[in-house]
């Protein structure tokens, strides 16, 4: 395969944290190919620097040294609308604790990277077809009767399947689920994973992080993240 032909590819990634004096080195090289359609479980202890790995995958934070390319294209040579749209459009974050806005309810929160990516005028021209999209992931995640609930009203469950929807809106290339499981217990857990693998059969690409064997062992392919490498 060329380049090209991965969704993403990182390749000798390095990040070290500062603080004063202090540096903790957090990863060394991690080198990192995925193609469109994979289920990719990256597996690490607490600690070893997985949320670090998908923050730079995404492009919420930068490597030190080291290149992350999306289908080919070097990020760092993005501009900054370019990496918005990036971040936007073509990731869907998942993370352990949600991050819903308890002020927004279900529905608005899940439209609301379709908010925050077009203009004033694009939303009043696409707030239709938003609210249809939205109004349809929610009912196939089972939260039809959930639309104006706020976060705080819901289950973790319950919470995680709206994350998953917000994550979907704008049919990224791929969803980046950072610990999605983390916060669940085993039988909601479950649910999500279910959800994901659901996604993944659809052909979505997913890159998931766990710290947990059997999470991991659901996905097609998994690789274990350990003294800043992939090993
Ligand atoms: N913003 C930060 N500043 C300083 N140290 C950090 C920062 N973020 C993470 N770290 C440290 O980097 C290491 C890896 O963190 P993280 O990527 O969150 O690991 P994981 O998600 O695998 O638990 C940890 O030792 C953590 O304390
Ligand atoms: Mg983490």
């Amino acid at each position: 395969m060329t380049q090209d032909d991965y969704i993403i590819q990182a390749e000798n990634l390095h990040k070290t944290y500062r603080m004063g004096a202090t540096r903790v080195p957090v990863l060394k090289g991690v080198n990192l190919a995925v193609r469109p359609g994979e289920f990719v479980a990256i597996i690490g202890a607490s600690g070893s620097g997985k949320s670090t790995l998908m923050h730079i995958l995404g492009a919420l934070d930068r490597p030190d040294m080291g290149v992350v390319r999306f289908m080919g294209r070097d990020l760092s040579g993005f501009g900054p609308g370019e990496l918005n749209r990036f971040r936007n459009r073509q990731v869907g974050f998942v993370f352990q604790f949600y991050h819903l806005l308890d002020e927004l309810n279900v529905m608005e929160n899940v439209y609301l990277p379709t908010m925050a990516s077009t203009g004033l005028l694009g939303w009043l021209r696409r707030r239709c077809w938003a609210r249809g999209r939205a109004t349809e992931l929610l009912v196939s995640m089972g939260l039809g009767e959930r639309l104006r609930h706020k976060p705080y009203q819901l289950s973790g469950g319950e919470r995680q399947r709206v994350a998953i929807c917000r994550a979907l809106m704008n049919e990224p290339a791929v969803v980046l689920a950072d610990e999605p499981t983390g916060n669940l217990d085993s039988a909601t857990g479950n649910g999500i994973l279910e959800i994901l693998e659901k996604l993944n059969r659809a052909g979505q690409t997913v890159v998931m992080v766990t710290h947990d064997d059997r999470i991991a062992a659901r996905a097609g392919r998994v690789i274990t993240l350990a003294d800043g490498k992939m090993i």
